[in-house]
């Protein structure tokens, strides 16, 4: 959702800086730009396109300076083009501004802008800023209190950070419910939207709050209240990820190597500090409702989520996508609202972790981003250990929450004393050779997915259909297809299809039909009844499932035949071919598979 990066340093910093965005690309990549401070004057370079394409294309490598700030976009305010590409400048050039969020009451400042002689060359809202930066600098000639002030009447979400020909060896940045933090090096100083952009240079971070602004100069920073002035004392924060974790190593995309990750993030899972999880079992035991919540791929985790909790620890727990929260629940002191978010900043659950929080319920979440906003504002956190996600679509860290989330309703059903001991230690077991389940499968089905991949890419239709939990992993791998391959890809619920959709089946519409291991008989054998369906009007079903070969050979049009494994982590394992499948389905249709069209990881706006 656009990446900020900033550095001020002793020697040139332009390559950083490129680093700099490059690495936070997955965050926005429609267009992008640098302000760099040469011979105290503003340069700003942008254009529309990647980064690497940006760089190349305006030699910005060669444009040495010890200052600047660069931003990579994801478009909501004005259209992709270069004028509404950051940074922008005021209209005397003394000031650029990056931006990330939306400055919501843009329209009367600038209309009040342009009476007073201000010269506007973008549609955006974040242009402004820099108007507004002149403006207040010219009455106080003071550029920390113009900041204030541009700061106290602008209404919205912002991450921003600016330089000045004013003061040309610092930046100020701010931030309010968008993401921000500062790098601190010996002799260097960064601003980023996240840890990625500077994670090569230093581990050291400070992670800014709501309402706080900070100075940074080569040699020190300082963090301020943007209410008070007064400067406030922050934690350095260590950043564990190591930065080898965010380059691809050798693998052709992000996606397929964090899809390959996942027998290790799975296992790191696994390997949480137990009380960390008991903390939040004791939640789930204590309170009188609880829900789970996230949107988009995590929603399905809490969907995924409702099922596990359902059948292991026999009592409903509902799962809601964050942006209907706030229409659906009713909560209070007596609930618990438990979220699942890859980056911890995503603005449609943040909002109803916050909403949940004014109302008295306990609020917690299984999040992958150590300091993101989600993991500071909820009462319990697990920090699912998965390492950097970096493919905008979501695999491994969506895969260990659903794998920590099962260990969570062990773990509650073992309270409540409805799995004995035994059976707690037999799906432990189970889900303690999941890790070499899924290197297996990788390993050996991985050929032959993509064969199968190739031969219906040409299909523009899908029917991802799953029972009881398959369910969920349905709707988790259709979204994968629609999101790395543009494919229509619909998930249904095996039972639902012959209320209505049984209609669609056709020469042109093809399904993928997720099977239980037939000792989940009940599930195993209603999900044939949906194949039989399909099979009755002549459709095409591919069938994931794990019955010998053999075994209902007349059953499927195409069949992808998975080694027996326990019934518990049956689903996972499948989730993995379905992810698999759709990665093939987009390298045959040529798609940017790591940053597909219209998307951005991250999602910090409503
Ligand atoms: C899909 C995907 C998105 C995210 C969603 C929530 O692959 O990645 O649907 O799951 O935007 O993001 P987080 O998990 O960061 O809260």
């Amino acid at each position: 959702m656009c990446g900020i990066s900033g550095a001020v340093g002793l020697n040139n910093i332009s390559e950083l800086l490129f680093e700099g965005i490059k690495n936070l690309e997955y965050r926005g990549y429609d267009s992008c730009g640098v302000a760099l401070m040469k011979n105290n004057r503003i340069l700003v370079k942008k254009d529309i396109g990647g980064v690497e394409e940006f760089y190349r294309k305006h030699n910005v490598i060669q444009l040495k300076s010890k200052i600047g700030i660069a931003h990579t976009r994801w478009a909501t305010h004005g259209k992709v083009t270069q004028e509404n590409t950051h940074p922008f400048i005021s209209s005397d050039g003394n000031f650029a501004v990056v931006h990330n969020g939306i400055i919501s009451n843009y329209r009367p400042l600038r209309d009040k802008l342009k009476k007073e002689g201000f010269n506007f060359r973008s549609g955006t809202d974040t242009e402004v800023l820099a108007h507004l930066l002149e403006k207040f600098y010219k009455c106080s000639r003071n550029v920390e209190k113009a900041f204030i002030k541009t700061l106290s009447v602008i209404e919205g979400t912002f991450a921003l950070a600016f330089i000045s020909s004013y003061l040309p060896e610092q930046i100020f940045c701010a931030k309010r419910e968008s993401p921000l933090m500062l790098g601190i090096g010996d002799e260097i100083k960064f601003v980023g939207s996240d840890f990625n952009a500077f994670i090569d240079h230093t581990k050291n971070a400070v992670i800014l709050d709501d309402g706080e602004y900070a100075i940074l100069s080569r040699d020190a920073y300082v963090v301020k209240s943007i209410l008070s002035e007064e400067e406030v004392t922050k934690p350095i924060t260590k950043i564990e990820w190591d930065s080898e974790t965010s380059k691809k190593g050798g693998y052709p995309h992000y996606m397929l190597k964090e899809i390959y990750e996942q027998p290790q993030t799975i296992s790191n899972a696994l390997d949480l500090e137990p009380s960390g999880l008991d903390g939040v079992v004791d939640m789930f035991s204590k309170a009188r409702n609880s829900y789970f919540l996230g949107v988009g791929t995590t929603y399905y985790v809490a969907k995924y989520a409702k099922y596990i909790f359902s059948q292991l620890s026999q009592e409903f727990f509902p799962s809601i996508s964050s942006d209907e929260f706030q229409a659906l629940a009713n909560v209070d002191k007596h609930s618990l609202v438990f979220c699942a978010s890859q980056s911890g900043e995503t603005f449609d659950t943040l909002s109803a972790l916050k909403h949940a929080k004014s109302k008295g319920a306990r609020i917690a979440a299984v999040v992958n981003v150590m300091g993101s906003s989600i993991a500071r504002l909820v009462d319990k956190v697990i920090i699912q250990g998965s390492g950097p996600e970096i493919c905008v679509i979501s695999t491994k860290a969506a895969l260990s929450q659903m794998v920590i989330l099962t260990l969570l309703a062990m773990k509650l059903a073992l309270k409540k004393k409805v799995i004995t001991r035994k059976t707690y230690n037999q799906h432990l077991q189970a889900l303690r050779e999941l890790p070499e389940i899924i290197q297996g499968v990788l390993n050996e089905r991985s050929g032959f997915i993509h064969r199968l991949a190739s031969k219906y890419s040409a299909s523009r239709n899908w029917l991802y259909l799953g029972r009881g939990v398959y369910y969920p992993i349905a709707l988790e791998a259709a979204l994968k297809m629609k999101e790395v391959a543009y494919v229509h890809a619909e998930g249904m619920p095996g039972g639902f299809l012959k209320h209505g959709t049984l209609a669609m089946i056709d020469d042109d519409v093809f399904s993928i039909v997720f099977v239980p291991p037939p000792e989940d008989k009940v599930l195993y054998e209603s999900t044939l009844h949906s194949i039989e369906e399909i099979r009755a009007r002549s459709g095409f079903v591919l069938g994931i499932h794990f019955t010998p070969q053999g075994k209902n050979q007349d059953l499927y049009s195409e069949e992808l035949i998975l080694p027996k494994v326990p019934p518990l982590v049956a689903p996972l394992v499948q989730l993995v071919i379905g992810q698999l499948f759709a990665y093939f389905t987009a390298i045959s249709l040529k798609r940017n598979i790591d940053k597909p069209r219209f998307l951005a990881k991250s999602v910090t706006v409503a």
